[in-house]
């Protein structure tokens, strides 16, 4: 397996809009490496893992968990240290063993207040600009953090710190500050409970890279989601692009070797904002059946498209994509006929890029597409190995694919259960 992968450094990214499926990815790869780290996002982040009878979807914990080897969440990462509690309980619970040993997290990884949820939930329901956010804070968090008033993990094992902090983060906050000896007290007892996972996320990565370790990066949300980089101002708060990894878990670019850009063999997306290959209603729900494309975090009905291939291309760009994971091929391959956008075209006819079709987008101009159509040949099969066992029709989407990107197709997965993919 060592022969896949250039270096030691593998980040697991999104090329769409989240939900590609990164979590089964990262766990059918976590055992060809030693540690995993998440560096951005939160928990709205959803990755639904399936392993034999039982099933988890996780939020925050990277889903290297499973695996038993170490587990690292970094500085990028904003923590709601409630959601975690609970999270490693249910790994408990499913007799994966969530104790210091395994699971270590950054001690300057900012930390959600319910504070930042109330901002978040207040904002998508009475201010003008609708976003379609997971509610969980995400955002506001970050808000406090580039603000410089950020309550930072390592605070919460300091009393004074802990509510120095506190003080300054709710004094904006009429409704919070009632609350605020309760909540000083709630964020003390967090920091007495997570205080032995504490850990210096970069140096224990550098410290295994040492001693030739690979490290698993395993990014949340997606490239068009990317607070720099995507469909501004329907993006979440953090950068996902593969550069984030670096500063995300504190370690230095030149060990991000091998860039595993994620895409589903369609699109989804949930929440607001432009959406070049979305589908009509009658596609829409026949692909969600098909799919289960409900949102991992909120239940939501996602909505449904072609793949895109100048977005694509896109965010294999930004990404520095080495390798494409293509995932839910069987799902496609369900449909007799699929199509794939290949072309973005302005009203005078003249084509256009992902970048200058988000320009006129903003100007409120229209976008159209253009389609190549498949037409399915054969059924896929339930067990396959290698490219070649891919439906003809499949094979010729990859070939696409890796013409267009120029990059090459490194795995496939074709269902959801463990087992259910190949590397190529
Ligand atoms: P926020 O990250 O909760 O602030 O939400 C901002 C946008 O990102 C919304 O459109 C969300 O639906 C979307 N989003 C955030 N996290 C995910 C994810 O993990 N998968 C898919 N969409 C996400
Ligand atoms: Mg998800």
């Amino acid at each position: 397996m060592a022969s896949l992968f250039n270096g030691l450094g593998v980040v697991v990214v999104g090329g769409q809009w989240g939900d590609e499926g990164k979590g089964r990815i990262v766990d059918a790869l976590a055992k060809e490496c030693d540690v995993t780290v998440r560096f951005q996002g939160g928990n709205n982040a959803g990755h639904s893992l399936y392993f034999g009878e039982k099933s988890v979807v996780l939020h925050l914990i990277p889903c290297g968990v499973v695996t038993g080897r170490r587990s690292l969440i970094g500085n990028g990462v904003v923590i709601d240290p409630e959601v975690l509690l609970h999270e490693m309980q249910t790994l408990n619970g499913l007799d994966v063993p969530c104790h210091p040993g395994v699971l270590g997290i950054s001690r300057t990884a900012h930390v959600i207040l319910p504070v930042h949820k109330m901002l978040d939930a207040e904002r998508e329901e009475n201010s003008g600009q609708k976003i379609g956010t997971t509610k969980r804070g995400i955002g506001p968090t970050y808000e406090a953090k580039v603000r410089r008033v950020g309550l930072r993990m390592g605070d919460l094992v300091n009393k004074k710190r802990c509510e120095d902090k506190i003080s300054q983060l709710i004094d904006e906050s009429p409704a919070a500050k009632s609350n605020k000896s309760e909540l000083v007290e709630k964020s003390l007892s967090f920091g007495d409970t997570l205080s032995p996972f504490l850990t210096d996320v970069g140096e224990e990565l550098e410290k295994s890279l040492s001693m030739k370790k690979r490290i698993l990066f395993e990014g949340a949300q997606g490239a068009l989601l990317d607070v720099d980089h995507g469909t501004y101002p329907y993006v979440t708060s953090s950068n996902c692009v593969a550069a984030q990894a670096s500063i995300g878990a504190g370690i230095g670019p030149k060990h991000l070797t091998d860039i595993w850009m994620v895409t589903k063999a369609y699109s989804t997306r949930v929440g607001e904002g432009p959406f070049f290959s979305e589908l009509d209603t009658v596609m829409t729900e026949k692909l969600r059946t098909l799919g289960n494309e409900y949102g991992a975090t909120t239940g939501r009905p996602r909505r449904i498209g072609w793949l895109d291939l100048p977005a694509l291309k896109y965010a294999a760009r930004l990404n520095g994509a080495t390798g494409i994971v293509l995932t839910k091929i069987d799902v496609l391959a369900e449909l007799a006929n699929f199509s794939v956008v290949t072309h973005y075209h302005a009203d005078d006819g003249s084509s256009l890029t992902f970048g200058e079709a988000m320009e006129v987008w903003a100007n409120g101009g229209q976008i159209s597409t253009k389609e190549k159509i498949f037409a399915m040949d054969e059924a896929i099969s339930r067990s396959m190995s290698s490219l070649k066992e891919l439906p003809r029709t499949c094979r010729n989407l990859c070939d696409l694919i890796e013409n267009e990107l120029q990059i090459p197709i490194k795995m496939v997965s074709y269902g959801r259960q463990r087992g259910q993919e190949f590397f190529s």
